[in-house]
């Protein structure tokens, strides 16, 4: 990884969700790009109230070139279908833009992004929450947590409450899907499946309170 790296330079100024979304498929903001498939943007409604920020596009998504389409993309689909979140409602995106991972014979293993990696990347997310202007923010996950959140916030202090956020209403943390999807033990997952939900439960509550 080389130092002091940023997309910023790839980000058009004042630009709507297609043409960040075009501009990021040319980024070069950190080196991730040079062994993922493609950039994969954010998707959702342009004036979307749910903003959802994963870690890094997965093995699927880097093929498919869109958020959350693999298995992490169903179990997230699924528990916001049983909190009553349309998703058709909600913008999908990851802190970090290209897939990050180690070949393992022909299996390509998800690997965290680093901190430098998640700030380098940060200026799209900054841009696509400008496009966007959500009501609620909502990031899933210890490592995406830190990127629209800042070091001030810890996903096992903050998770399940709303706090607050310089460009929403409210910032709400909590698990990433993919932690359900590693658990084995079918009971302990089963709990914290519900804990998911309930989390999104708020969400859906303080959308229509002042709807
Ligand atoms: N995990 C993520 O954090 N994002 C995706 O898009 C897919 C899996």
């Amino acid at each position: 990884m080389r130092n002091g790296l940023s997309a910023a330079a790839f980000v058009p100024v004042t630009a709507s969700l297609p043409e960040l979304a075009k501009a990021s498929k040319r980024c070069e903001g950190c080196d991730l790009y040079r062994n993922a498939t493609q950039t994969v943007f954010g998707e959702g409604p342009k004036n979307a109230p749910v903003f959802l920020v994963g870690e890094q596009p997965g093995d699927r998504e880097d093929i498919a070139g869109q958020p959350f389409v693999g298995p992490p993309g169903r179990m997230l689909d699924q528990a916001l279908s049983d909190a009553g979140i349309d998703r058709n409602v909600v913008y999908v995106t990851n802190a970090v833009k290209h897939f990050k991972f180690e070949e393992r014979g022909k299996r390509r293993l998800h690997k965290k992004p680093n901190a430098a990696e998640i700030k380098a990347c940060h200026p799209w997310l900054e841009a696509e929450l400008n496009a966007v202007k959500p009501r609620i923010v909502v990031a899933m996950g210890a490592t995406a947590t830190p990127a629209p959140a800042g070091r001030n916030v810890q996903l096992t202090r903050d998770r399940g409450k709303f706090l607050p956020y310089p460009s929403a209403e409210a910032l709400l943390v909590t698990i990433h899907p993919s932690f359900l999807l590693r658990m084995p033990d079918r009971d302990i997952k089963e709990r914290e499946y519900n804990r998911f939900v309930e989390d999104f439960k708020l969400v859906n509550d303080r959308l229509k309170q002042s709807a």
